[in-house]
C-alpha cells in the first residue's frame, strides 16, 4: 500500500549546491499548497545535531570508517522515528537532505565499506523505508571542490572532516551516486548541477514535478 505522504531525497558530492535548490525546492512545495517538511541529514533532531558535530569535527582524525557509518545510521534511527515516518503517516511531503544514498555513496563507495555492509545497517535501522524521489545533483568533482573552497574563504570555521577529504575521495562517491542512479533511474533521477541556480532548479522542478503527478499530489499543468 502507498504511504499516506511523499518522500523526497536530494543527494550530490559536497559543493553540488544542494542546500540552496532544497530551499527553492521547499518553498515551491509549500507555495503549491502541498504541506511539505524539510529534514536534514546527518542532523535533523536534537541528538542528530550532536552526532552531526562529532562526525564533522575537523580535529575528530581518529574515526573509523565503521564508527563513521554507525554514527550516520544512529543520527539517521533518530530522524526516522522522531520526525520522518510521523510527518510521512500524517501525508505530509518529506524532502530530505541527504538520506542512506549518502552513506552508500560516501562509506560505501567512498570509504571503501562496501554497498552490501550499508545495505544490511539500512534494514536494521530504518526498516524498509527509502525515498520514493531522489534527486541527484551531479557535478564534477573538480567544480565542486572550487565552489567549497569559496564557501570557506566566507566563514572562519574553515573545512568540515568530510570536506577535507582530497579529490580522489569525491571521484569515488560520485561513482557511487552513478552506480545507484544507473541501477535504479526511476527512484534516483540524475539532475545536471552545473550552470546558474535557476537553471539547475528549472531541472529540479522538471525532475520532481512530473513525479509527483504520477502519485496526484500537482496537477499535471504545474
Ligand atoms: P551536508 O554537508 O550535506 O549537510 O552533509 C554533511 C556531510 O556528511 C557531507 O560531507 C556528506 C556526509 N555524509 C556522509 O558521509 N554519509 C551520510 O550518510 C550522510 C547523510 C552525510
Amino acid at each position: 500500500m502507498p504511504r499516506a505522504g511523499y518522500f523526497i531525497s536530494v543527494e550530490g558530492i559536497d559543493g553540488c549546491g544542494k542546500t540552496t535548490q532544497i530551499r527553492l525546492l521547499v518553498e515551491r512545495l509549500a507555495a503549491m499548497g502541498l504541506p511539505t517538511l524539510l529534514a536534514q541529514e546527518p542532523g535533523g533532531t536534537a541528538i542528530g545535531r550532536r552526532i552531526r558535530s562529532v562526525l564533522l569535527d575537523a580535529r575528530n582524525h581518529g574515526i573509523e570508517p565503521m564508527t563513521e557509518l554507525l554514527l550516520f545510521f544512529a543520527s539517521r534511527a533518530q530522524n526516522v522515528a522522531e520526525v520522518i515516518r510521523p510527518a510521512l503517516d500524517a501525508g505530509q511531503v518529506v524532502v530530505c537532505d541527504r538520506f542512506t544514498d549518502a552513506s552508500v555513496a560516501y562509506q560505501g563507495y567512498g570509504r571503501g565499506l562496501g554497498s552490501a555492509a550499508v545495505q544490511q545497517l539500512s534494514e536494521v535501522a530504518c526498516g524498509d523505508l527509502q525515498p520514493d524521489l531522489t534527486l541527484w545533483l551531479d557535478i564534477e568533482p573538480a567544480a565542486a571542490l572550487a565552489r567549497v573552497g569559496e564557501r570557506e574563504s566566507g566563514r572562519s570555521a574553515g573545512r568540515d572532516r568530510m570536506e577535507s577529504e582530497a579529490l580522489e575521495f569525491f571521484l569515488r562517491v560520485r561513482d557511487g551516486y552513478a552506480q545507484m542512479h544507473a541501477d535504479q533511474p526511476q527512484r534516483i533521477r540524475r539532475v545536471v548541477a552545473e550552470g546558474s541556480v535557476s537553471e539547475v532548479f528549472g531541472r529540479v522542478l522538471a525532475a520532481a514535478l512530473p513525479a509527483l503527478s504520477e502519485r496526484g499530489l500537482v496537477a499535471r499543468s504545474d
